[in-house]
């Protein structure tokens, strides 16, 4: 199996006000097609922060990211939303959903920047991408006419619409009730049935969930160690 996805030695910090917090300090990971990675640490860690390097969101003050094989510090802004419309898939902790926008809309966002696509093929994806999640009676609605789970699994029909190579998510079940959780993640790991090649990296405090994953690293002093997830009921 290739590798799709790696952390080299990155850090990453934020000046607020003349305060430095540097999450990342040496973070590095290897990810490879078909895996399912899981990362916890306490809140604060810089969890998100690390999420947010991966799926190309924000470039890190130093050390390499290498998406399928490509060093991001060599791309444009421009070649990097490109890129992420085409292989990476990215659920926000807080969704992110654009108000103004029909559920439908918010979906296909991340193809705005497909060329290969016509806006018929675009509007198809999006469709089928809220079908997946059991939305489709809900495609016209708007963000704050959905449920906090409905408003959660159109995210995540955002991140399916690009049909992606990587899955990034950042706590997809923290905003449910067991049940609906439960229900995201067979979504979810019913796509990786479907498509094993699929690397998922999952950010979560819920520790069941975790160890589901095949692979579980704990973001701490900066860095990523490998552990043991241990659910909750053995605890
Ligand atoms: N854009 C930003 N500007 C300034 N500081 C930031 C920014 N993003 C994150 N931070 C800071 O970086 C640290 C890590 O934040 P992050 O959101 O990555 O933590 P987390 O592990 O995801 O936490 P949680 O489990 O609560 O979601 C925090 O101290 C936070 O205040
Ligand atoms: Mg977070």
């Amino acid at each position: 199996m290739s590798e799709v996805l790696s952390l080299d030695k990155v850090e990453k910090g934020f000046s607020v006000g003349g305060h430095r917090v540097e999450p990342l300090r040496g973070a590095s990971l290897s990810v490879l097609q078909g895996d399912y990675v899981s990362i916890v640490g306490p809140s604060g860690s810089g969890k998100s922060t690390l999420l947010h390097v991966l799926g190309c969101l924000e470039r890190p003050d130093r050390g390499v990211v290498r998406v399928e094989g490509t060093e991001i510090s060599s791309l444009s802004d421009e070649a990097l939303s490109a890129f992420r419309g085409s292989v990476l898939g990215f659920v926000f902790q807080r969704f992110h959903l654009v108000d103004r926008m029909s559920a439908l809309r918010n979906v296909a966002m991340p193809l705005d920047y497909r060329e290969d696509l016509t806006p018929g093929e675009k509007r198809e994806r999006a469709l089928h991408a809220l079908t997946q999640v059991g939305l489709e009676s809900h495609a016209e609605h708007r963000p704050r006419q959905l449920s906090g789970g409905q408003q959660q699994r159109v995210a995540i029909a955002r991140a399916l619409a690009v049909r992606p190579r990587i899955l990034l998510l950042d706590e997809p079940t923290g905003n449910l009730d067991p049940e609906t959780g439960a229900s995201v993640m067979q979504i979810i790991e019913a796509l990786q049935r479907e498509n094993p090649d699929l690397a998922v990296i999952l950010v979560t405090h819920d520790m069941d969930l975790a160890a589901r994953a095949a692979s579980c690293y704990r973001l701490e002093d900066g860095g990523l160690h490998r552990t043991p997830a241990v659910p909750e009921a053995v605890r």
